[in-house]
């Protein structure tokens, strides 16, 4: 089958088209190669899509519509996995704008290139932040979304309401998933675990916002992998599905984690709750586990540390070197 992936140079969109890959799909990506982060680590995720013969790149992006378009005339997906974003919370504070033109208007771009181009699967990489700030744990797929605190949490809810739209209207079949906080090999350079253990490594110090009680759900790139690749054989018309570990640890217990597998222990200065961050997330996986067969395997301890063995072999190949400049705005 043709699977058209959008930011599958990225982070969660390169592992799952290594995946695809490896079981016969032809992969399509559609990626810019922006520099929210070095990309030459994009490009070194590439270079290993590029050794499967089955992986077309196409180097473009997704707030140009006629672009879109001409990708889809000629490739004629069948399934349709939307990961192109930008993401995470606190730049988007920063750049709002610049969040609401790729992550709705690039979604808009993919949803109707799909409708028009009979794609039979669409997939919608959401997030937990669209639950917001929240007392009541775990977040279940029916709560109200009604305290949202970020523009990037307002992107993502926005494109699901545009996923549900396009639904309703032309009968897309789509799966959005909301993933909580992704880790893993190859993780995004500025997010905790790969942020800590890159400052652990070089002994500056870590600054955790907050008192260290808040806490998240993390879940292993590999869980994600088994979710995304779960969606491909369920039958569902439409439908929103948390992926998550479903269980939750507190930031302080984290870095402990992490001083432990880098065998060094961190420096850490406290700062103020930042703005936009919510308190806590926490996935109730029911649905998941009901409709696509998700089981997620990996827990922190175990995925931290291989999240540790990859980044010692990664960072003595040079890949990240020269990526603490690149990320002082992050
Ligand atoms: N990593 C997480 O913890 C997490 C959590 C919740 C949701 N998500 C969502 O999952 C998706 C993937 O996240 P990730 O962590 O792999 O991020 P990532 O930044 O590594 O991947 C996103 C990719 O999209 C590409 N991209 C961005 N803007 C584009 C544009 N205008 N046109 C074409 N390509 C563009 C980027 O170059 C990048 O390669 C995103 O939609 C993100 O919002 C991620």
């Amino acid at each position: 089958m043709t699977v058209l992936v959008t930011g599958g140079a990225g982070f969660i969109g390169s592992h799952l088209c290594v995946s695809l890959l490896k079981q016969g799909h032809r992969v399509v990506v559609i990626d810019n190669f922006n520099d929210f982060y070095p990309v030459v680590i994009k490009r070194d995720n590439a270079r290993i899509l590029k050794e499967f013969e089955n992986c077309v790149i196409h180097e473009k992006d997704i707030t140009n519509e006629k672009d879109v378009m001409g990708i889809f005339s000629r490739e004629l997906p069948e399934c349709v996995y939307h990961l192109a974003a930008c993401a995470g919370v606190r730049p988007s504070l920063k750049q709002p704008f610049l969040y609401e033109k790729v992550n709705v208007v690039g979604t808009m771009n993919i949803l109707e290139a799909s409708r028009k181009y009979g794609v039979k699967k669409f997939i919608f990489g959401s997030s937990s932040s669209v639950y917001g700030e929240r007392e009541k744990v775990p977040f279940r797929e029916d709560d109200l979304l009604n305290n949202i605190v970020s523009p990037y949490a307002a992107t993502k809810a926005a494109g699901e309401h545009f996923c549900r739209c396009y639904h309703s209207l032309y009968g897309l079949n789509t799966i959005v998933l909301r993933f909580f906080t992704v880790y893993g090999p190859r993780q995004r350079p500025e997010m905790a675990v790969c942020k800590f253990a890159r400052m652990i490594d070089s002994g500056e110090k870590i600054t955790v916002y907050g008192d260290g009680t808040s806490s998240r759900d993390y879940t292993f790139i590999d869980d994600i992998v088994q979710g995304l690749l779960g969606c491909l054989d369920a039958d569902l018309k439409f439908d929103i599905i948390n992926l998550g570990e479903a269980t939750t640890i507190y930031l302080s217990d984290l870095v402990r984690i992490i001083e432990k597998h880098m065998g060094m222990q961190a420096k850490i200065e406290y700062g103020e709750c930042q703005k936009g961050d919510v308190s806590r997330t926490f996935a109730d996986i029911t649905k998941a586990r009901n409709l696509i067969g998700y089981d997620p395997q990996v827990n922190i301890e175990e995925g931290v540390k291989k999240f540790v063995s990859w980044y010692k072999s990664s960072y003595s190949n040079g890949i990240y070197r020269g990526q603490k400049s690149l990320m002082k705005n992050k």
